[in-house]
């Protein structure tokens, strides 16, 4: 058994997090439940901060909001002193409510719309991530309007994609996201943000892929970008300010993912950058990255409570619970696996194998397939662990089911940091059937 960050097993043999018991959590704000250890996301958040310091690298890390976007969260990330992208009007709202400082925002998005550019212009964020040359052309024409310089980085694919394991070095040229570093769209990207006297053009942002276990795909995005700007330092003069090699590092899901530290990312990425900042004779830009998984991914657990159960004989034994892909839809998207355990008999021998189905009308609603557990019975609690990153924020409420309660805890206190929809809440929006008026 694997606990993260403060989990343990309390003398009752229940599951406790952040010194407080899951199984009283569970009582007092029902389930399903996610529960974040706040000193777990603290300590990540460090861990990236802290290397840059050590090595005396000026940095940003700024948490990517998209794995889990609240007004707590959003305040906690501030603590800590990160900067925050994020990638809709609705992330910014949430950045703004939460009294993020808007220099330290970063805008990203395929298709930013004019209404959330306006937004993000008028609240004077940091800086906007331009993806495309639509966005290129209206970011200038509001800056004009605004009567302002707007300071951008240009997004671009190096033409790599990081598999976990295995780099692909033209695979990721067929990408909705970002200028072309390889046939020109960037080159003719920066010529015209140059000459723009709207922009301020800070330097480039890649993101090469998502739940990462090695240091070869950012080391070689990082090269590619390096020879571009190399070539732009001839052509325009330009030196970058700020070079941004994005997210995805990966973390611990099961026993079958070997995550490497924090710091070791960071390191080889500043010897890199150090080397080819050498080789150019430019001096050393800043450099940001923008951790979300791999910040909130193990902190966060959902505890259910568990109901039904099916057997069909020699074949399988279905144990249901109260939740399902309306709360956690990663293991039906992208088939991807979590370890759990009984959160109220921890310390209890594993009986049978089951496999944990959710709640909703739909086969592939299963959490997690041929799961080791004690009997488990009606009204026992299952602890789903790591479900922190891209659980809660993509939860839906698909067959009606209201999206869960977030609990965070820390040094034997809990706070409920987003309440738990009600009935009331789903038909909110709803408008009825206008009256038959009798004619
Ligand atoms: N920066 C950019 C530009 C990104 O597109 C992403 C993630 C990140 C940073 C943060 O990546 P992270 O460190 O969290 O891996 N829903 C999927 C993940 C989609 C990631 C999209 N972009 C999942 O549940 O695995």
């Amino acid at each position: 058994m694997y606990f993260h960050g403060t989990s343990r097993v309390n003398e009752k043999g229940h599951l406790e997090i952040g010194g407080v018991d899951v199984v009283d959590l569970a009582q007092e704000y029902g389930t399903p439940l996610y529960i974040y250890d706040v000193a777990l996301i603290r300590e990540r958040a460090r861990a990236f901060k802290q290397t840059f310091e050590k090595h005396g690298v000026k940095a940003q890390v700024a948490y990517a909001s998209k794995a889990f976007s609240t007004v707590a969260m959003v305040q906690l990330v501030e603590e800590e002193g990160l900067s925050l992208d994020v990638v809709s009007g609705g992330e910014l709202y949430t950045a703004l409510k939460a009294g993020f400082p808007p220099e330290r925002i970063h805008f990203h998005g395929n298709n930013k719309s004019y209404e959330e550019l306006e937004m993000a212009l008028q609240h004077e964020i940091g800086c906007i991530v331009v993806d495309n040359f639509y966005e290129l052309s209206l970011l200038e024409q509001l800056s004009k309007q605004h009567g302002v310089t707007t300071s951008v980085l240009l997004r671009v694919t190096p033409g790599i994609e990081a598999h976990t394991h295995d780099y692909i070095l033209t695979g990721q040229e067929d990408s909705k996201f970002g200028f072309d570093l390889n046939n020109g769209q960037a080159d003719e990207a920066i010529e015209k943000a140059l000459a723009s006297s709207s922009f301020k053009v800070l330097g480039l942002h890649c993101h090469i892929g998502s739940q990462i276990f090695e240091t070869t795909g950012f080391v070689l995005a990082a090269r590619k970008i390096f020879k571009k700007i190399g070539d732009w330092k001839e052509k325009f003069g330009f030196v970058p300010e700020v070079v941004n090699l994005g997210g995805g590092f990966g973390i611990r899901y099961t026993s079958e993912d070997d995550p490497i530290s924090a710091s070791m990312y960071v390191e080889q990425i500043i010897d890199e950058v150090k080397k080819q900042v050498a080789e150019l004779g430019i001096p050393m830009p800043e450099i940001w990255i923008e951790p979300g998984r791999s910040l909130v991914g193990d902190a966060g657990t959902t505890i259910y409570s568990i109901g039904s159960r099916k057997e069909v004989p020699n074949v399988r034994q279905y144990v249901a619970v109260d939740g399902g892909m309306s709360d956690n839809i990663r293991p039906a998207l992208y088939e991807a696996k979590y370890e759990a355990v009984l959160a109220n008999r921890v310390l209890d021998e594993n009986e049978e194998v089951v496999s944990i189905a959710g709640k909703c009308c739909e086969s592939g609603d299963m959490l997690i397939w041929d799961l080791p557990l004690p009997k488990a019975q009606a009204g026992d609690y299952l602890a789903v662990f790591c479900t922190g990153a891209y659980g809660y924020s993509m939860a839906n409420n698909y067959n009606r089911i209201p999206r869960p309660a977030v609990v965070f805890v820390e040094n034997g206190e809990a706070q409920l940091v987003v309440k738990r929809e009600t009935y009331e809440d789903l038909v909110r929006l709803d408008v009825p059937l206008k009256a038959k008026v009798n004619k």
